[in-house]
């Protein structure tokens, strides 16, 4: 059975991003929920002749997840030895505005999806021995505070905390670790409360160059390069958490 990188968020900004330089290497499974953009981020990975298969799926229905991805991969006979997670969902709202109906949306779609689909991964019968290395996405949000996004910063708290807990508890099998980026101007930015004419680029100590700061972030924690790091929160932020964040 052939060897595929499992990239969560694959439809958009850093996992597209993503996905589109891994694919010089690797086969990929890529998720999103627009199958237009999935499409059309499938069409971007093509070029370097590797498998590429599509797994569209909406984490809110997080209780079929585990069972509808088993199924996925034995239908199809994929193991997966790679995964990254990088879908994610804010809510930005002050907290006495905040539903707890919107929270759970936000706490299954960052955090427990994650969970649900690294548990599928691990089931010898599903995956065999295949699954070796795990990059979760976190945030700024943990250790400076971004107002207004209680839900959001929390999630990405639960996942740094994962990273370390699976660090522990899955070597040395599983490398896990954790990229967490800052401001990349993305689609989950357009909002009119994040004022879309900012130029975001300049928010940090060191100029970026986009996603694909992140994305080569990505490959190196999954290159033999990094074959003694695990259970690390990697802050790809060119400095922007000295400064406080540019979000609120
Ligand atoms: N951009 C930043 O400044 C920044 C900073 C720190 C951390 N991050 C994190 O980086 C990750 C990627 O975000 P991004 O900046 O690339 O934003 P993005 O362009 O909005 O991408 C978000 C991805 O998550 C997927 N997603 C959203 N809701 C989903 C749902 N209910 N079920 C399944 N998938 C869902 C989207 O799929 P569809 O588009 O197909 O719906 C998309 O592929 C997120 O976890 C985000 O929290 C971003």
């Amino acid at each position: 059975m052939e060897s595929y990188t499992f990239i969560t968020g694959a439809s958009s900004g850093i996992g597209q991003g993503t996905a589109k330089l891994l694919s010089e290497t690797r086969n990929l499974l890529l998720h999103g929920r627009d199958l237009e953009r999935l499409e059309e981020t499938r069409r971007q990975c093509a070029a370097h002749g590797h498998n590429v298969q599509l797994f569209p799926y909406d984490f809110q229905e997080i209780s079929t997840l585990r069972d509808d991805l088993t199924a996925f991969l034995t239908e199809k006979g994929i193991r997966v030895g790679e995964f990254l997670h990088f879908a994610g969902m804010t809510e930005v709202l002050p907290i006495s505005k905040t539903k707890y109906s919107v929270g759970l949306k936000v706490m299954n779609v960052n955090y427990f999806s994650a969970t649900e689909i690294i548990s599928t991964l691990l089931k010898k019968r599903v995956n065999g021995d295949a699954l070796h290395n795990i990059v979760l996405i976190g945030s700024m949000a943990p250790v400076i505070g971004i107002a207004c996004q209680p839900h959001y910063g929390s999630s990405k708290g639960a996942i740094h905390t994962l990273t370390l807990s699976l660090a522990r508890e899955l070597a040395p099998a599983v490398r896990v670790n954790c990229i967490s980026p800052g401001t990349f101007n993305t689609r989950i930015l357009q909002t009119p409360f994040f004022s879309p004419d900012k130029d975001w680029k300049s928010i940090s100590l060191i100029p970026c160059s986009g996603v694909e700061d992140v994305a080569k972030a990505a490959r190196f924690l999954l290159s033999e390069d990094s074959h003694y790091i695990t259970g690390q929160i990697l802050f790809v932020d060119g400095g922007e958490r000295f400064l406080g964040g540019g979000l609120p």
